[in-house]
């Protein structure tokens, strides 16, 4: 568990490691140094963490603590936990962790041979800047993989203490876990992008265009929470209307759309699924014809 006496080092101050910064403070916990590449973000960090040391000395930043929080870019945590151990920082007994969902624990391998503990705590959450991650954080469930039990318990207290909600999440599920939260959020957004485009070619255009669907999101996000996906299902597949659904399809295959064809005709085979206790068994069979035959 944190305790008052841990000193907490942020490397890595993008959005959400100053995020991580300011509310570990906020709760009471000391936050001694904070590293970055840039001078830019340790600026900004500033404004949110205050009292730690701020340098692009990543190594520097690592000796001042015993609790390493590295939130750089993913591709950059396995070399800058190796700086890190091979600059002296990482004392037996200290705690190393990441905040990546796709990254397992091999990436804090270095740290773990000089005798830290290490675990990744992930939040299932999207931040698009910093304000947002302090307000969103408290309140997400976190994903919590740690190589041993009481790494795990002491994270876990960790992602309490920043208000977050701590599942355990084995290191082999991780890639899958990463999927699902890529499908939910990022893919989502690649998908209104898609309707943006769509409008476009009838001369809404973008701004005007995500206004307008605003509402249609909102309501389906809203019924996704009463609801869940079963309940929350409309539109012609949910109402077994092949004649639309073949429509839909000609009209994207006339105007040479295939990218979206194969996308509507993907994501219409899952929408069937959640139809079937709906639409009859003959029905569902047809759509599913239908719809493979535009993968
Ligand atoms: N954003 C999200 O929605 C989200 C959600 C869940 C988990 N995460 C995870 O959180 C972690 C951080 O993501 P983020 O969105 O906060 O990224 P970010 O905003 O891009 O921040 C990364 C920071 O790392 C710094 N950095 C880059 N190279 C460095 C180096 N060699 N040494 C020290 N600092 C370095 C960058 O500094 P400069 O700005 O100075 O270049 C930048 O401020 C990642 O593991 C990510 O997977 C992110």
């Amino acid at each position: 568990m944190a305790r008052r006496e841990d000193r907490f080092v942020v490397v890595g101050a993008g959005r959400v490691g100053t995020a991580v910064g300011h509310l570990l403070q906020q709760r009471g916990l000391r936050v001694t140094a904070v590293a970055s590449r840039g001078e830019d973000s340790l600026q900004r960090a500033g404004g949110y963490i205050s009292g730690a040391l701020m340098t692009t000395d990543v190594v520097k930043a690592g000796k001042k603590g015993n609790v390493i929080l590295i939130t750089t870019p993913d591709d950059l945590i396995a070399d800058t936990c190796l700086s890190l151990v091979s600059g002296g920082a990482v004392r037996r007994g200290a705690y190393v962790l990441h905040m990546s969902g796709a990254l397992g624990l091999d990436v804090l391998a270095p740290a773990e041979e000089a005798g830290a503990r290490t675990a990744s705590v992930h939040p299932l959450q999207t931040f698009a800047d910093v304000k947002g991650a302090v307000k969103r954080i408290p309140g997400s469930v976190f994903a919590v993989t740690a190589r041993d039990e009481a790494a795990g318990e002491w994270a876990k207290e960790l992602v309490r203490s920043l208000g977050g909600d701590p599942v355990t999440l084995a290191e082999k599920d991780k890639t899958l876990y990463h999927i699902g939260a890529v499908v939910a959020s990022n893919l989502l957004v690649a998908l209104e992008h898609a309707a943006e485009l769509i409008y476009q070619e009838i001369g809404i255009y973008r701004e005007t265009a995500l206004k307008a669907l605003m509402p249609l999101i909102e309501g389906t996000v809203s019924n996704l929470k009463r609801l869940g996906t079963e309940g929350a299902l409309t539109g012609p597949v949910a109402r077994g209307d092949i004649g639309v659904v073949r429509r839909h399809l000609e009209c994207l295959e006339r105007e040479e759309r295939e990218l979206l064809l194969r996308v509507y005709a993907s994501l219409s085979l899952f929408a069937l699924d959640l139809a079937e206790a709906e639409v009859s068994r003959t029905r569902c069979e047809e759509l599913e014809e239908l719809l493979r035959h535009y993968l």
